[in-house]
């Protein structure tokens, strides 16, 4: 009888774990992994920076973060944490090694899948390769609670292969009209040849909350007009020179001056990618650790 209520007691736990995962609140062990990619259309506007502080506080928050750095020709989430990987992806693209192989840990216990720097760039990843990570990544179902992807900027086909698998797009523009227009055309692309429909944007570089708003307004009037998606506020960072000396230190300014306003707006943003309720609809195309997902869905 004890053995009896004690198993009920299992079940209801793994039933109360598993809606939590599904409102996206806190995923249940085993349960449902988030994925995010972070990407742009412009270079250079913050990408690397939102994944490193993003990860830091969201590992600090308690949840299993893991990135992958898709950047595979430039690498470089693995210099701004201040570490020498000794493989990277592309020894897992060649075929040479499995990703536990080429994983290494960064601050706060989060793991890290490096990209290659240069050497063999991987331009265009093939079918093969594109499903070799997907179900390597499969098979780490239940280590991570969070993924973020580190995307290269533009429109690449490894930028939509990488955004397509992810289950939410957090855009990132700065307000400079080229970096505008760059995020619309990405926008634009995604939607019309890969049918993403819902996007979040971030605005880097900015003056103030007003300047990142006005941004988000130009952008959502443009796609109103002539695309049909939605696009979500996530935040904004300021443009600040501590940033520049966290590099410098190989150190994410969470970690180095947490009390700034721009480590106070990465902190507003990471509990934002928490709170929002998980996307769970199949997007139609193939999507990193859905499968285990689809599969728990028909049991
Ligand atoms: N809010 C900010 N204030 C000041 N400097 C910043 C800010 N955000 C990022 N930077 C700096 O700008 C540079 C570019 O940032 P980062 O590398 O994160 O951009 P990225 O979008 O990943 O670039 P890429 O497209 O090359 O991958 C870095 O030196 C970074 O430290
Ligand atoms: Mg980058």
């Amino acid at each position: 009888m004890a053995e009896h209520t004690s198993h009920q007691n299992d079940q209801a736990q793994t039933l109360r774990s598993m809606s939590k995962g599904q409102n996206g609140n806190s995923p249940g062990k085993g349960f449902a992994t988030r994925v995010f990619s972070i990407t742009s259309g412009k270079g250079g506007v913050g990408k690397t920076a939102m994944v490193a502080n993003t990860a830091v506080l969201l590992a600090k928050m308690g949840k299993r973060v893991l990135i992958l750095d898709a950047d595979l020709g430039l690498a470089n989430i693995d210099v701004v944490f201040g570490l020498a990987p000794k493989y990277n992806l592309n020894h897992f693209f060649s075929g040479d090694f499995d990703l536990e192989t080429i994983m290494v840990e960064g601050p706060q216990g989060i793991k890290i899948l490096p990209a290659g720097s240069g050497v063999q760039r991987f331009t265009r990843l093939d079918t093969e390769q594109k499903m070799r990570l997907l179900e390597a990544l499969d098979s780490m179902h239940g280590e991570f609670d969070i993924v973020l992807i580190d995307t290269e900027a533009g429109i690449s086909e490894n930028v939509t292969y990488f955004n397509t698998a992810a289950q939410d797009i957090l855009v990132v523009t700065t307000p400079e009209p080229t970096a505008i227009t760059d995020a619309y055309a990405l926008m634009k692309l995604l939607s019309t040849q890969y049918h993403e429909k819902h996007f979040n944007l971030i605005v880097n570089f900015v003056k103030n909350e007003d300047e990142a708003l006005d941004v988000y307004k130009k952008l959502t009037m443009v796609a109103n007009r002539y695309l049909d998606i939605s696009i979500d506020f996530l935040g904004s960072v300021p443009t600040d020179k501590q940033m520049i000396d966290s590099i410098r230190q190989q150190k994410v300014i969470v970690e180095l001056f947490p009390q700034s306003k721009t480590s106070q707006a990465f902190e507003a943003m990471a509990r934002t990618i928490i709170e929002e309720p998980q996307n769970l609809e199949p997007k139609g195309s193939v999507q990193f650790f859905w499968k285990r997902l689809l599969d728990f869905g028909h049991k």
